[in-house]
């Protein structure tokens, strides 16, 4: 039939994202308005700050997208935005701007949940085969995710505390690493020795598929604050390669367990840390043990973007699940 070209909206967190998506899998654009250089200042994301930057970002993000693609508010069939989880203030923004475009075009509203948005990274690189298992790795989510079927999501195990590339950033700040510190560690780890330092591996209740990385984050500050104490210094690269190691070998096991419990035909990584070299690796070479396809996404599909929202949304727009003008921001929005 007649080709669907969906606009995608996402600023749940510090990158203000529009994109043109021609039926859920073909990406004519998709711009990144990145706000990293202004909260790597505060070595954080600033969420005030944020919702500011969106405010003065959509209108010309969206502009450029259609540009971009070559099409303009009239080829477009539906409207898809993240309405969470995330910034309230800053989910606002891109809610907002939705709303605003659905009812002066008459055109349909999505409202995607940003994890959806994630794992639908991976449709823009292959088809999904079902049933699947997503891992979902970013400075602000870590979720094992189980999926029968387009459109259904059921969370295996997600973080107790912190996040995989909170913990990272976390562990990069202690080590004096600018934010974010994720890629320094990684880039570190690989001069460093895994076996250096004896660190935790927090795999919880037996059949847990539920993470937690606060406990080793505080490890690790343990143990170069006793080195500080003693007069030692410790070699940063050994403090990296060991906390690489443990984040990798749970996040890896827990997912190959998953895999082998539930007969999964794919595995899909996404997220920011889906950039990890260590992980990859290691992903990869036990998804090869257990002869199962690993899909992992080209770096700019797998940080926050609007194509992936625009893809995740092809699927509601299929199914007619449409959002009413009312629809708000959801901070807490449960998959
Ligand atoms: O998906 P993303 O861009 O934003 C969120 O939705 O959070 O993920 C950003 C996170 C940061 O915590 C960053 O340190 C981490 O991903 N990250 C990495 C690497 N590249 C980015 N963590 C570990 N190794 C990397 N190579
Ligand atoms: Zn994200």
């Amino acid at each position: 039939g007649r080709p669907v070209f969906i606009l995608g909206i996402e600023t749940s967190c510090d990158e203000t994202s529009a994109s043109v998506v021609q039926d859920g899998r073909i990406v004519l654009s998709n711009v990144i308005a990145s706000q990293a250089d202004i909260h790597k200042r505060f070595g954080g994301v600033v969420p005030e700050v944020a919702s500011r930057r969106h405010v003065e970002n959509i209108t010309l993000t969206i502009e450029e997208a259609l540009r971009e693609a070559g099409k303009t508010l009239s080829d477009i069939q539906a409207i898809a935005v993240t309405y969470g989880p995330g910034l309230v203030g800053a989910l606002l923004v891109g809610v907002a701007a939705a709303k605003a475009i659905s009812y002066a075009r008459g055109i349909p509203l999505i409202g995607v949940h940003h994890i959806a948005g994630h794992i639908y990274a991976n449709r823009l690189v292959t088809e999904l085969e079902f049933p699947l298992i997503a891992l979902v790795v970013s400075g602000g989510h870590t979720e094992l995710v189980w999926m029968k079927e387009h459109g259904h999501y059921e969370i295996l195990g997600e973080t107790r505390d912190d996040a995989a590339g909170e913990a990272y950033d976390k562990v990069a700040r202690a080590l004096q690493l600018p934010y974010p510190g994720g890629p320094h560690i990684d880039r570190l780890a690989h001069e460093g020795t895994a076996a250096a330092i004896p660190l935790p591996r927090a795999w919880l209740e037996p059949g847990s598929y539920d993470f937690s990385f606060s406990g080793l984050k505080s490890a690790v500050l343990n143990t170069l604050h006793n080195a500080s104490q003693r007069g030692e210094t410790i070699n940063p690269a050994d403090v990296a390669a060991s906390f690489q190691d443990s984040v990798t070998e749970v996040l890896v096991e827990k997912t190959t367990r998953a895999v082998k419990e539930f007969g999964a035909q794919q595995v899909l990584l996404a997220g920011g840390v889906a950039a990890n070299r260590g992980l990859r690796e290691r992903l990869a070479k036990r998804c090869q043990e257990e002869g199962i396809p690993l899909v992992i996404p080209p770096l700019s599909l797998c940080t926050d973007n609007a194509a992936m929202i625009a893809a995740a949304g092809y699927i509601s727009y299929q199914k007619g699940k449409f959002a009413s003008l009312d629809l708000n921001g959801v901070p807490g929005l449960p998959l």
